[in-house]
C-alpha cells in the first residue's frame, strides 16, 4: 500500500473520510479549531452536547460535513493526552480505519495529533498511522464472496509544515513496511491447513525471499535425516505431507559481527496425534504455525528496511496427525544434539520440533536466540489471551527483548525458570521426557528448550494466546494477529545499534 506525507490544511484534504482525533480535554486546540470554525462551530457544539467526548477509541461519524474539502469526517477519541501511550494510539487508528474499511476502495486522509510529552512522538504516531491503515484494513475473510473489509484506495497522512519532516516520512515508509508484514503474517495463519502446509508454506518463503532479497534454502526430508532431526523428524511421521525447515539469512553487516537467530515453530496443524485433541480444541490448529508465520513476517521487514544486522531465521515446518507410522507414547527419540527424549504425549509436539531447529541454528553459528512458539495452553491459562510469555536463560537478553516490547505497545510477561521445575521433565527411561505433568505446564515447556540452546543467550515466546483472536472486535479483527512482528523487528533495529 503506497501512503503519502502531505502538509494540507485539514480542511482541504479531499478524501471520502478525514480523520481526525480529539483528546478529552476541554479546548480545541490550533488545527482543530480551525476546523470547527470551517464546520462553523460544529465540533463545540457536539463537544457540549457530550456527544463527541474524546474518549480513547471512541469514534464519532460525521457522514455530511459542507465546509470541508473531504466528504466525511471521522473524530477518533485519543483519552487523556497526558497518558496516551503507543499501544492506545493504535488501538485508537485500528478502531476508527476498521470503521472505514467497511466498503470498497475508499480513500482516507488521516491528520496526525498533536503530542507533548516524552510517551508517545509525531514520528510514532505518523508509523502507527500507517500500521493502522495497512492492518485495519486487511480481514480474515479471504473465502467470502461479500467481503466484510477492503484496502484503502488511497491514503495520505496530513503533518503540520513545523514537524520534522523527513522523519515522519521514515516513520510512515517503516510503518508501512511493517503493517504488510502483519499482514503477511495474519494471512499465513489465516489460511486454510489445506493450502499451508510444510512444502506449500516454505515454497511462499522461497517466493518471499527472493522478493525481499533474502537468502533462502530449503531442507526436505532426506537433508532433515542428514542433520539428525530425529525429534522433528518424529512428529512428522504420521503425516502424508512431508517435512521442511526454512533458513532465511540477512546479511546487513559484516560477517565477523553477532548473528541473531529467529525460530519458530511451524505446524501446520496440530491434531495433537496420537494424544487427538477433542473437536474444540482441534478447530483452531491451523494457527500453530503462528511462530513461523511471525519469523517470516519479521524477516521480510527487516530485509526490507535494509537494517545493518545479521540475522537468520528458522522456520520448523511439519504437520502433526494420526497414522500407522505415527509417533507413539513410550516413543524415544534422540534429537540432533543427542539428548534423548521419552514421548509420553504426542500433542507436546512444539517443544519437539524446536528442540532440533535450536541447536540446528547454534550450531549455524547464531549468537543471540528468539524464539516464537504457540506452545503451551497453560500459557493461556496463566496469562490470558493477550498476553505474550516470556522465558529466557540469560536475563540482560531478556530485558532487551522486553524493552522492544514495551516500545511497540506489544503486551509480554516473563515467568520464571528456576532450576526445580528441571525436575519436572527427568524421565525414567531417558534424559528427559516431553511433558512435565499438570503444573506451570507453560514453564516446563520451556524447561524442555532450554536443554536445547547451551549457553547461547535465548528468549522464549509462547503466543498461543495473542497470536490468535477467537472474534472480531473494534479495534482488532478475529483470526491471526500478527503479534510480535513489531517486537522482532525492534529488537534486530536495536541488535544493529549495539555495535
Ligand atoms: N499447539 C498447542 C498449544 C496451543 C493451545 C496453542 C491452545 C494455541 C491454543 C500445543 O502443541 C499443545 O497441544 N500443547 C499441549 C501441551 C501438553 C500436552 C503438555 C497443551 O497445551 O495442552
Ligand atoms: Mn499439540
Ligand atoms: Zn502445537
Amino acid at each position: 500500500m503506497e501512503i503519502r506525507l502531505t502538509t494540507s490544511e485539514w480542511n482541504q484534504a479531499q478524501a471520502e473520510w478525514l480523520l481526525v482525533s480529539v483528546f478529552q480535554s476541554d479546548e480545541l486546540p490550533g488545527p482543530l479549531a480551525t476546523l470547527d470554525d470551517a464546520l462553523s462551530g460544529q465540533l463545540t457544539r457536539l463537544r457540549q452536547s457530550g456527544d463527541l467526548t474524546g474518549k480513547l477509541a471512541e469514534i464519532l461519524a460525521l457522514p455530511d460535513v459542507p465546509g470541508i474539502a473531504a466528504k466525511r469526517l471521522l473524530l477518533i477519541g485519543l483519552g487523556n493526552p497526558a497518558e496516551l501511550q503507543r499501544a492506545d494510539f493504535d488501538k485508537a487508528m485500528t478502531t476508527a480505519i476498521r470503521h472505514v474499511s467497511t466498503k470498497k476502495s475508499v480513500s482516507v486522509a488521516a491528520a496526525l495529533p498533536h503530542v507533548s510529552g516524552d510517551l508517545i512522538s509525531t514520528a510514532d504516531c505518523a508509523q502507527a498511522t500507517a500500521i493502522a491503515a495497512c492492518v485495519g484494513s486487511f480481514g480474515q475473510d479471504l473465502y467470502r464472496e461479500e467481503p466484510g473489509r477492503f484496502p484503502l484506495s488511497d491514503v495520505e497522512i496530513l503533518v503540520e509544515t513545523d514537524r520534522r519532516h523527513a522523519t515522519v516520512a521514515d516513520a510512515i515508509q517503516k510503518g508501512t513496511i511493517l503493517g504488510e508484514a502483519i499482514n503477511l503474517t495474519r494471512e499465513l495463519v489465516n489460511r486454510p491447513p489445506q493450502e499451508i502446509f510444510p512444502v506449500s508454506f516454505a515454497e511462499k518463503a522461497e517466493r518471499l525471499a527472493i522478493e525481499c532479497g533474502l537468502g533462502c534454502e530449503v531442507l526436505d526430508e532426506n537433508q532433515l535425516n542428514d542433520e539428525r532431526m530425529g525429534s522433528l523428524l518424529a512428529v512428522a511421521s504420521g503425516s502424508d505431507q512431508p517435512p521442511r525447515v526454512v533458513v532465511l539469512e540477512h546479511r546487513g553487516a559484516d560477517d565477523d559481527l553477532p548473528t541473531l537467530a529467529l525460530v519458530g515453530k511451524g505446524v501446520t496443524f496440530d491434531s495433537g496425534g496420537l494424544s487427538l485433541k477433542s473437536t474444540d480444541s482441534m478447530k483452531m490448529m491451523k494457527s500453530d504455525m503462528a511462530g513461523a508465520a511471525t519469523v517470516l513476517g519479521a524477516m521480510s521487514a527487516i530485509a526490507r528496511l535494509k537494517l545493518p544486522v545479521n540475522v537468520v531465521g528458522f522456520l520448523g515446518l511439519v504437520e502433526n496427525m494420526v497414522s500407522g507410522r505415527s509417533y507413539k507414547m513410550g516413543d524415544v527419540l534422540t534429537a540432533r544434539n543427542g539428548i534423548t527424549i521419552e514421548v509420553l504425549n504426542t500433542d507436546a509436539e512444539g517443544r519437539l520440533v524446536l528442540a532440533d531447529i535450536l541447536s540446528y541454528a547454534i550450531d549455524r553459528g547464531a549468537d543471540k536466540l528468539i524464539d516464537l512458539a504457540t506452545l503451551t495452553g497453560a500459557c493461556v491459562v496463566a496469562l490470558g489471551e493477550d498476553v505474550t510469555g516470556v522465558f529466557t536463560n540469560n536475563q540482560p537478553w531478556c530485558g532487551e527483548v522486553q524493552a522492544a516490547a514495551k516500545r511497540c505497545g506489544e503486551n509480554v510477561w516473563q515467568l520464571p525458570m528456576f532450576k526445580q521445575y528441571a525436575e519436572l521433565i527427568k524421565s525414567d527411561v531417558a534424559d528427559i521426557k516431553n511433558v512435565g505433568g499438570r503444573w506451570a505446564g507453560a514453564i516446563t515447556a520451556a524447561k524442555f528448550l532450554e536443554k536445547f540452546v547451551g549457553n547461547i543467550p535465548w528468549v522464549h515466546l509462547d503466543i498461543a494466546g495473542p497470536s490468535f483472536a477467537s472474534s472480531n472486535n473494534a479495534h482488532r479483527e478475529g483470526g491471526g494477529t500478527g503479534c510480535m512482528v513489531r517486537t522482532l523487528v525492534e529488537t534486530a533495529t536495536t541488535f544493529s545499534e549495539e555495535k
